[in-house]
């Protein structure tokens, strides 16, 4: 068994890398995974309304994670023969560690063995040449195919990394659907206009072009 129902120690280990909420580790024993973890707030919430919602709803603490796996799993059904070109980190659940629950996911490598590169970073090193243009462009294509929610496909969400020996461009971070009334999940053209929205956001900040009417980018 992958996992058993056991408790994991990560609290002698250094995060590999940590974003603005969660530390993501190593995970014992499996180095072609990662298990991120969110850190514990240092101070209370500021809004009212959230720590309200918190104390009448405890279980929404958990709401955000619930999201982000079921956006990865539905994105994984959908993919049938495909999967090897999903464009999000598989997800293989939940596990407990000594310091919190933990989402186990794929990890992306770089050629060096190292986690993967950000989109940002690539883009600071000069204008992506060719192959690295439709690598993204059929990252982005995939994006729209599976109708993939998300509210922040950032650059620094996106690595460039293996998966099977093969680089492609993936997203880490910033998908599921976040909205009480799921209006994203529910309209394919409002949430085909979202994606535009963030692509083009995208583009914008690395030096690109968005062509939103072929979904795809262009050098600027
Ligand atoms: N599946 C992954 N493969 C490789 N690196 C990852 C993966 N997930 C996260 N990372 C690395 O960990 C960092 C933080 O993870 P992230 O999920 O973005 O945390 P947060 O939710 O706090 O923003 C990322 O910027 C990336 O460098
Ligand atoms: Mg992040």
């Amino acid at each position: 068994m992958l996992f058993a129902a056991q408790l994991l120690q990560l609290s002698g280990q250094d995060p590999v890398a940590s974003g603005g909420h969660r530390d993501v580790y190593a995970c014992p024993g499996q180095s072609h995974l990662l298990i991120k973890v969110t850190r514990p707030r240092k101070r209370p919430n500021r809004s009212y309304t959230k720590r309200l919602i918190r104390r009448l709803l405890p279980d929404s603490v958990y709401r955000n994670a619930i999201k982000e796996i079921e956006c990865e799993m539905k994105a994984a059904l959908k993919s049938g023969t495909e999967i090897a070109r999903m464009p999000l980190a598989r997800c293989f659940g939940i596990v407990q560690t000594d310091i919190g629950p933990g989402i186990v996911v794929e990890r992306i490598a770089s050629d060096d063995g190292g986690l993967a590169d950000h989109l940002s970073t690539l883009c600071k090193q000069g204008p992506l040449g060719a192959d690295l243009l439709a690598a993204l462009n059929s990252f982005a294509k995939n994006l729209f195919r599976l109708q993939i929610v998300a509210r922040d496909i950032h650059e620094s969400n996106i690595v460039y990394g293996l998966r099977n020996q093969a680089r492609m461009f993936i997203l880490i971070d910033g998908y599921g659907e976040r909205n009480l009334v799921p209006l994203r999940t529910l309209s394919r053209s409002l949430n085909d206009r979202s994606l535009n929205k963030q692509m083009d956001g995208i583009a914008e900040r690395v030096g690109l072009i968005w062509d939103a009417q072929n979904r795809e980018f262009r050098a600027a």
